[in-house]
């Protein structure tokens, strides 16, 4: 595997797990587990900085465009992930804005968050799947030495996205840390 598709996979191997500490709390707080919404508030941050504003535009320029270019074999599948892309963004905002609605509404506005969280986390599985599925192996096989430098060259430029952010060196432990066994320990954070 080339080794900017295997950072691409990498960081989907971090996403799926920060998603399935999403999932694991979903379904404690469906249970009537108290579920500090502030952890939800941590995840929904990693959720729009990491697969949003980080890796989507890594994937958007440097494998579905050079792959546009080399084949019209994957023009139907880079244009479905392209508005899954799109779709990720309205996701986001739908999620952020049914947080808020909780945070202020309280009770009343929990199942309307708990209902929006479990459709996203499906749709981006989904969405992952789709491109480990498909388009890493198209990529794989039509991408020449030239897209992959150019691809390699620019990854390396990038930081840690949640360098400086507040709570940033914590956050992905801490969120891991709710994920249940064996990924963590499925506990309430110590204080
Ligand atoms: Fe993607
Ligand atoms: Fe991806």
């Amino acid at each position: 595997m080339s080794q900017p598709l295997q950072i691409l996979y990498d960081e989907h191997r971090s996403i799926a797990a920060v998603l399935d500490a999403l999932a694991h709390l979903l379904r404690e707080a469906a249970r009537g587990k108290a579920v500090d919404p502030k952890v939800f508030r941590q995840i929904l941050y990693y959720l729009d900085v990491v697969p949003e504003r980080y890796h989507h535009p890594k994937e958007d320029e440097f494998l579905f465009a050079p792959l546009r270019r080399r084949t019209h074999e994957a023009d139907d599948l880079v244009a479905r992930l392209e508005h899954q892309h799109r779709m990720g963004l309205e996701s986001m905002a739908h999620l952020e804005q049914s947080m808020a609605r909780w945070d202020a509404g309280g009770d009343a506005e929990r199942a309307a968050f708990l209902a929006a969280a479990t459709t996203f986390v499906d749709r981006y599985r989904q969405h992952m799947q789709l491109e480990e599925d498909e388009l890493m192996p198209l990529a794989q096989r039509a991408l020449t030495a030239e897209d992959w430098a150019a691809a390699e060259a620019q990854f390396a430029l990038h930081h840690d996205p949640l360098k400086g952010a507040e709570e940033s060196a914590e956050l992905f432990r801490r969120i891991l840390y709710l994920a249940p066994p064996p990924i963590g320990l499925g506990d309430p954070l110590p204080d």
